[in-house]
C-alpha cells in the first residue's frame, strides 16, 4: 500500500472510529459489537504503525474516546482515567506476559477481576466524605454527576474503617443488575415507554439524566476496582480492593490473585462458563499487575495502562439473510420495525425476529432488503441486528425505507422532537391501537378478564362487536357464541369473566384504561392519593404533581386523557356498567386539608420511633409530598440519625430548615 492510498483509508477508519464512539458513549445506540469496533481500531494501528508520518495526535489510537455532555460541569481528572487494551485470544495474553517480562526482572502476581459491563466512574472522598463523582469523559476531565451518584444507595457518603487515607480517589462501573433490568424494562414497556435495548446502555444513559429524582428512581449499583491516592494501604491492588471493601464499598469477590498466566487463562475459562449465573453483565475479564510499584515501572501510553489487559469474551453472533421487516403499531400507535431473518440457531435458540428499534437503526446500519445481518443477544432476549456484511450484497438491492405512513390505517406518522420514534396518530380508528387498548384493559395486572386472549379480541373486533373496552360488558351469549371458534361454553367464561370483573379494585380499572404513562404502580398511588375516579378526573396539573412520585409528564398526560370526551365517555359507560372506580375505604387515604397539606418534605436518616416507610405514609397522610430530591420546593427536611450529608448541606445552603424526629411528631401532633 502507498502511503495516499494508506492516508485515505487512515482517514476513512477515523472517521468511522468517531462516528461508532458517538453512537456508543454519547447516544448509547450502538451499531456494531465490540469485536467489531476493536477490529477497525487494530485496522488503523497496524497502519499507523507501518506509515507513523500518518498518526495524528487525535487519532483515536492516541486518545480515549469522548462521553462528555454540555450540560453538565467539566472537571479535570487528577489521575488520568484511561482505557483498557482488548484481547481476544490467549496468544494475546501471552505476549501481554512477555512484554511485561521483558520490562521488570523481578517476580510479580497478577489479580484477575471481572469486566463489569457498565459505565465508569470515578469519586473522590476527602477526610472520608464523599466529594465528587466524574465520568471518564474525554480521560483527562470529566462530567461531573455527584447528584446522580449520590443517589446510589450502595455507594457510600462516608468513609469509615482502618487505614482510610485522607484523600483518595476509587473508580468503579455503575451497573444494573440483571433481574433490576428486566423489571425496569417490563415497567417501561407497560407504561408506553421505549425498553432500554441493554443493562449497560440504561445505567449509562441514566448517569448523564439531569434530573436526580429519575436516576434515583431507577435501580443503580456500583463496583469498584480501583483506589488511587498517595498514601494506600498497600503495594498490593488485591490488599487495596479489600481495605476498599472493608471501607463499605462494594468490591466483586470474583477477585482473584495468579501467579502465572496459565492460572489466569484459567480463570477466564472459569468465568466464560458462568458467564450466564454472574447476576450482572460482564463482557471479560480483566488482568492487572498486583504491585502499585511496578505498576508505576510499567506506566501507561497515551490511552491504556501497560500493567493490565482485558480479556473480551465474544458475544455469541450469528450471520443470516434479512427476508423482510415488517412494521408493527403497538397500543400507544408506536411503530416498531420487526426484522424477519431466515431462522437461525444462536446460543441455544432457533432466532426468526430480530428488533431494529427505530427508524433511526435502520438509516445506521444502512440496511437493504436480502442483506445478510449479524446478529446478538445482548441483555434482552429479543436479539438485534448488530451489523450487515457489505461484502456480500446483490446489487441493486433495495434500502429498507421505514414507512410514512401507517401500516395499517395509513394515517400520516408523527415524531415528538427530539424521540426516536414514529407514531401513528390515528389512536381512535387505528384497528392495532384499538385492539390493543382493549387487549391491555383485559390483561391479567388490569382487569384479568379470562377466557379472552388475543384472538377473541381481534375476533370480536373484526365483526364489530367490540370498538372499545366498555363494549365488553355488552356481549351477550348469543351474539358471541356463533362466532367462529367460540362454542357456548366459551361465550359462558367470557360472559362470567366479565361480569367478574368488575370487582377488580379501582388502582386496577384505572391501570385498565391505558393511561399514557400511568403504569400499575403510578395507578395504585393515584387511586390511594383520589380515592375516586371524580377527583382524578377533576385535579388540575399542578395538584397531580402534588402526588408523590408523579412528575409533570404524568400529569400532563392524565389531564389530556380526561381532556378528551371519548374517554370520559368510555369512563362513565364503564361506571354505569359497575366496573369499581372507587376506593374500598371510600376515600382517599390523604386527608387534602391536613397539617401537611400542600408541603414538600424530604426524609434523610434513620429513625427512633417508626420505619423510614411510615414516615413517608403519614407525610401523605396528612396531605403532605414525601420527595427524594432536595430543591427550593421542599418545605422541609425530616432528618434522622447519619443523615446524608449532601441533604444536609444543601439544605443549609437553599436556607431550608431540618426537623429532627421528635420535632417533627410534635409539629404533627402525633406525639
Ligand atoms: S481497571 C487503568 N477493572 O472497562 C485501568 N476496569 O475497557 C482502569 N471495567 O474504563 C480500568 N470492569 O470502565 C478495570 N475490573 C475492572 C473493570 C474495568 C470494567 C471498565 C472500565 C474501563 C473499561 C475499559
Amino acid at each position: 500500500m502507498k502511503t495516499g492510498e494508506a492516508r485515505k483509508r487512515a482517514e476513512k477508519i477515523r472517521a468511522e472510529i468517531e462516528n461508532h464512539n458517538n453512537l456508543y458513549y454519547k447516544l448509547n445506540q450502538p451499531v456494531i459489537s465490540d469485536f467489531e469496533y476493536d477490529l477497525l481500531l487494530h485496522e488503523l494501528e497496524t497502519l499507523e504503525k507501518k506509515f507513523p508520518e500518518l498518526i495524528t495526535p487525535d487519532s483515536p489510537t492516541q486518545k480515549v474516546a469522548s462521553d462528555i455532555l454540555k450540560e453538565f460541569v467539566q472537571v479535570p481528572h487528577e489521575y488520568p482515567m484511561l482505557s483498557l487494551a482488548n484481547s481476544y485470544s490467549t496468544g494475546e495474553l501471552a505476549d501481554f506476559d512477555a512484554r511485561i517480562r521483558k520490562l521488570i526482572s523481578e517476580d510479580f502476581r497478577y489479580v484477575c477481576e471481572l469486566k463489569l459491563d457498565g459505565a465508569s466512574v470515578s469519586v473522590k472522598y476527602t477526610e472520608g466524605r464523599f466529594e465528587r463523582a466524574i465520568t471518564r469523559g474525554d480521560g483527562e476531565k470529566g462530567d461531573d454527576v455527584s447528584a446522580n451518584i449520590m443517589t446510589i444507595k450502595s455507594i457510600p457518603k462516608r468513609v469509615y474503617g482502618t487505614a482510610v487515607p485522607d484523600n483518595f480517589i476509587v473508580r468503579g462501573e455503575i451497573i444494573i443488575h440483571k433481574e433490576d433490568f428486566r423489571k425496569m424494562n417490563t415497567i417501561r414497556v407497560e407504561e408506553g415507554e421505549q425498553p432500554f435495548a441493554n443493562p449497560r446502555n440504561a445505567a449509562s444513559g441514566t448517569l448523564k439524566i439531569l434530573d436526580s429524582a429519575i436516576v434515583a428512581s431507577r435501580p443503580l449499583d456500583c463496583y469498584f476496582y480501583y483506589l488511587l491516592g498517595t498514601d494506600l494501604p498497600s503495594d498490593s491492588h488485591y490488599e487495596n480492593m479489600k481495605a476498599v471493601s472493608s471501607w463499605g464499598f462494594k468490591v466483586s469477590d470474583s477477585m482473584t490473585i495468579c501467579n502465572t498466566i496459565d492460572e489466569v487463562t484459567e480463570y477466564i475459562s472459569y468465568w466464560e462458563k458462568r458467564r450466564k449465573e454472574v447476576d450482572f453483565e460482564i463482557d471479560g475479564v480483566v488482568v492487572k499487575v498486583d504491585s502499585v510499584k511496578l505498576q508505576s515501572k510499567l506506566g501507561f501510553t497515551s490511552r491504556t495502562p501497560r500493567w493490565a489487559i482485558a480479556y473480551k469474551y465474544k458475544a455469541e453472533q450469528e450471520r443470516t439473510r434479512l427476508v423482510s421487516v415488517t412494521f408493527q403499531v403497538g397500543r400507544t400507535g408506536t411503530v416498531t420495525p420487526v426484522a424477519n431473518l431466515e431462522p437461525v440457531l444462536l446460543a441455544g435458540t432457533t432466532v426468526r425476529r430480530a428488533s431494529l428499534h427505530n427508524a433511526d437503526q435502520i438509516e445506521l446500519l444502512d440496511l437493504h432488503c436480502n442483506d445478510y445481518v449479524y446478529i446478538e443477544k445482548g441483555g434482552e432476549i429479543i436479539p438485534k441486528i448488530v451489523g450487515v456484511d457489505h461484502d456480500v450484497r446483490n446489487t441493486g438491492s433495495k434500502p429498507v425505507i421505514f414507512p410514512d405512513r401507517c401500516p395499517e390505517c395509513n394515517s400520516e406518522l408523527r415524531r415528538v422532537d427530539g424521540e426516536a420514534s414514529w407514531y401513528c396518530p390515528n389512536e381512535k380508528a387505528c384497528p392495532p391501537q384499538i385492539k390493543g387498548k382493549i387487549e391491555h384493559f383485559i390483561s391479567r395486572k388490569a382487569m384479568n378478564i379470562e377466557g379472552i386472549g388475543e384472538e377473541t379480541v381481534d375476533l370480536l373486533f373484526t365483526n364489530k362487536i367490540i370498538n372499545n373496552s366498555a363494549d365488553l360488558y355488552d356481549l351477550d351469549i348469543k351474539t358471541i357464541s356463533g362466532l367462529e371458534g367460540l362454542g357456548e361454553k366459551s361465550a359462558d367464561n367470557i360472559i362470567k369473566s366479565v361480569a367478574k370483573s368488575k370487582e377488580a379494585p379501582f388502582h386496577r380499572a384505572l391501570f385498565a384504561l391505558g393511561i399514557r404513562h400511568v403504569g400499575e404502580t403510578t395507578a395504585r398511588i393515584l387511586a390511594n392519593y383520589f380515592g375516586d375516579i371524580e377527583a382524578i378526573k377533576g385535579a388540575s396539573v399542578d395538584k397531580l404533581v402534588m402526588v408523590p412520585d408523579i412528575g409533570p409528564r404524568i400529569a400532563l398526560s392524565i389531564m389530556e386523557y380526561f381532556n378528551d370526551t371519548d374517554n370520559i365517555e368510555l369512563v362513565e359507560r364503564l361506571q354505569q356498567y359497575g366496573v369499581t372506580f372507587i376506593s374500598s375505604s371510600g376515600s382517599s387515604l390523604t386527608d387534602h386539608n391536613g397539617i401537611l397539606a400542600g408541603k414538600t418534605i424530604v426524609i434523610t436518616g434513620t429513625f427512633a420511633k417508626h420505619s423510614r416507610e411510615e414516615y413517608k405514609e403519614l407525610i401523605i397522610k396528612l396531605g403532605g409530598r414525601a420527595s427524594s430530591a432536595v430543591t427550593s420546593k421542599t418545605d422541609f427536611i425530616l432528618a434522622g440519625e447519619n443523615s446524608g450529608p449532601s441533604k444536609t448541606e444543601a439544605a443549609a445552603r437553599l436556607g431550608i430548615k431540618l426537623l429532627n424526629e421528635e420535632e417533627f411528631l410534635s409539629y404533627t401532633e402525633q406525639l
